[in-house]
């Protein structure tokens, strides 16, 4: 599946990071009403934390209700993304800071029909991005530093939504704006009023007593607040 996202509707990417990984297969059923299942990929080398390889995401693919969206937080994006594409992965964003020619790469992961996305860390600039954000079906800005859940979500990252959002709608690109990092009920209306279309919530979502509850939650309140 080609999941180019609809910047037109919001979508909730719970993600798994903050799941119970003994009871991976019940975790995944518990989120069976959001729209695809956040995988954070970690190789403990461009993050401090190390979680999931190939192969599991391999077997989350078979084992998931929804689609599954891998952020590989990881070095040598150019040689290892491709993997996930292959692993059934139906989006997979890299980070910038990661890969050598994201262009390139960016076509390949959309060669084998997976959506392609792209990643920014805190303190990386969205502007030269721009001339080329055409290529890719989704641009991920971190709204906290990559590594683990539980962080608070940066107010700072709003601007850098608006001044994406602006020139992806200037440019008339149908590309999505993903948040991921501190996403709650406190904080998405304001990342979706600054023009993200795409949510990943993890803790917000694992912690609550009902998931499917807190993932409509989050739905309505973020198209409440679409830029729209
Ligand atoms: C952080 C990960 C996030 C994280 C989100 O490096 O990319 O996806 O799991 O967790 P919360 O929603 O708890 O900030
Ligand atoms: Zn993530």
């Amino acid at each position: 599946m080609n999941a180019s996202y609809s910047t037109d509707a919001q979508f909730i990417h719970p993600s798994i990071l903050n799941a119970d990984f003994m009871r991976i297969g019940e975790e995944l059923d518990r989120i069976g009403t959001a729209d695809s299942v956040h995988v954070d990929v970690m190789d403990n080398h461009f993050v401090p934390n190390l979680t999931f390889g190939p192969s599991m995401v391999e077997q989350i693919v078979e084992r998931s209700p929804i689609p599954v969206d891998a952020h590989l937080m990881i070095a040598d994006a150019d040689r290892q993304a491709p993997v996930f594409a292959e692993a059934g992965a139906s989006s997979v964003t890299f980070h910038a800071e990661a890969a050598a020619a994201p262009v390139r790469l960016a076509r390949e992961l959309r060669r084998k029909n997976t959506a392609a996305g792209i990643a920014l860390r805190p303190a990386t600039a969205v502007e030269p991005l721009l001339d080329v954000i055409g290529e890719f079906d989704m641009l991920l800005i971190m709204t906290v530093e990559p590594g683990f859940g539980g962080q608070s979500f940066l107010e700072s990252m709003l601007a850098k939504v608006r001044r994406a959002r602006a020139a992806i709608s200037e440019a008339n690109l149908q590309v999505s704006i993903q948040v991921d990092g501190g996403v709650s009920r406190e904080t998405i209306e304001r990342a979706a009023e600054a023009g993200a279309n795409v949510f990943v919530a993890g803790s917000a979502i694992y912690r609550a007593q009902d998931a499917a509850a807190e993932i409509s939650a989050l739905r309505e309140l973020a198209a409440a607040h679409s830029a729209h």
